[in-house]
């Protein structure tokens, strides 16, 4: 079968690409990125040199080019990772969300039903359900609890959410929906908790927490991710939502100390910083529909997630430079021509 990854220079299909093409050697995957600021080729160093693998650079939103790229490849599976994706970002300006997570998602859809596919796989966010509130550890988010969302960047992820269910009722179009809690692990930008955190605890530097900490989230490895999308698209049913999460709730102050104490950094180094507005209290999932159905298990906890990911990021030092100083920019400048 032939792939359609978008968005696979970024932190989860990056990962994505990092894994499937050596698991399904009979598959071909495809690779399409914008390379926004988020999108980073040394992600895929290692993968550009797979003989069924292969990266082409192109924008979600733009119809001409998309159209023609299904006429000539003829893909028969495609997975929708494509999105602005960093919740700050999109308080400080929306537009640019509601283009690449909405517009973007009806052309991918529209050249799905023109060319045929088998499956167009969205993969969105536990986010699109909103918060719970901190003191009902009992709830949890199930695939039918109501959408109702807090920011730019959740709402534009449910109005993809809503447009991908609208085209399977009136039009047919094989599709499925994962909506997976926080993700953390290699290749992540350094722009999002786990990753800044680890990077300011190993420089001793101050590590700035919103509000007073209390915020939990539902934090799963991206591996265990990866492999959840794999089972949906390959045996999850048409028109189904599928959630994913690996009961692994943390509040974001024990996220921190917990990075604090592995790399040997002072708790003397927590700031705490004005709260994010808007900023969702508690999300929590609940897999059993994934789980009972499909079979996907996570195979790593939190606590062993995390030592790994910690690793990984003491140890690919120039891979994390490159994003700070913008070098990771001029990967098709150097290597592309
Ligand atoms: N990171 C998380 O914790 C998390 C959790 C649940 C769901 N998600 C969802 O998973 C998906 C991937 O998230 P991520 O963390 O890997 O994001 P990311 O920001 O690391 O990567 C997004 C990728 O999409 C590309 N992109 C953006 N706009 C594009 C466009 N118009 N055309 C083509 N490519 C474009 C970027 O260049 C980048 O490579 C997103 O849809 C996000 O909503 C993320």
């Amino acid at each position: 079968m032939k792939f359609l990854i978008t968005g696979g220079a970024g932190f989860i299909g990056g990962n994505y690409c990092h894994i499937m093409p050596d698991k399904y050697p009979n598959d071909t995957f495809v690779c399409l990125d914008a390379l926004t600021y988020a999108g980073n080729m040394e992600t895929l160093a290692d993968v550009l040199t797979k003989p069924n693998f292969k990266f082409i650079k192109g924008d979600i939103r733009d119809k001409n080019f998309i159209f023609e790229l299904f006429a000539k490849e003829k893909f028969d599976i495609v997975i929708n990772f494509a999105a602005e994706s960093h919740v700050d970002r999109s308080i400080e300006d929306p537009g640019i969300f509601l283009e690449s997570n909405i517009i973007g998602v009806q052309v991918l859809m529209d050249a799905c039903r023109k060319y045929g596919i088998k499956r167009f796989h969205q993969v969105s966010t536990d986010e699109v359900y909103g918060d719970l509130p901190l003191d009902r550890p009992d709830l949890l988010f199930k695939e039918d609890t109501p959408l109702h969302t807090s920011s730019p960047y959740s709402a534009s992820k449910a109005s993809a959410d809503l447009l991908v269910m609208s085209y399977h009722r009136t039009f047919h179009l094989p599709v499925t929906i994962s909506r997976c809690s926080n993700n953390y692990g290699p290749y992540q930008f350094p722009e999002k908790l786990i990753p800044l955190m680890i990077q300011k605890a190993q420089r001793k530097e101050a590590l700035p927490v919103y509000g007073n900490g209390a915020n939990v989230r539902d934090w799963l490895h991206v591996y265990d991710h990866c492999i959840a999308i794999d089972l949906i698209v390959r045996s999850g049913k048409d028109g189904e939502v599928y959630n994913i999460g690996g009961h692994n709730e943390r509040s974001n102050l024990q996220v921190v100390k917990t990075i604090l104490k592995t790399v040997g950094a002072s708790e003397d180094l927590i700031t705490y910083v004005k709260d994010r507005p808007g900023h969702d209290r508690r999300y929590a999932m609940d897999p059993t529909k994934i789980e009972t159905e499909l079979g996907w298990k996570p195979v790593y906890n939190f606590d062993t997630g995390i030592i790994q990911t910690i690793k990984w990021n003491l140890e690919n030092k120039e891979w994390l430079d490159h994003v700070e100083s913008g070098e990771y920019t001029k990967w098709m400048e150097r290597y592309a021509k």
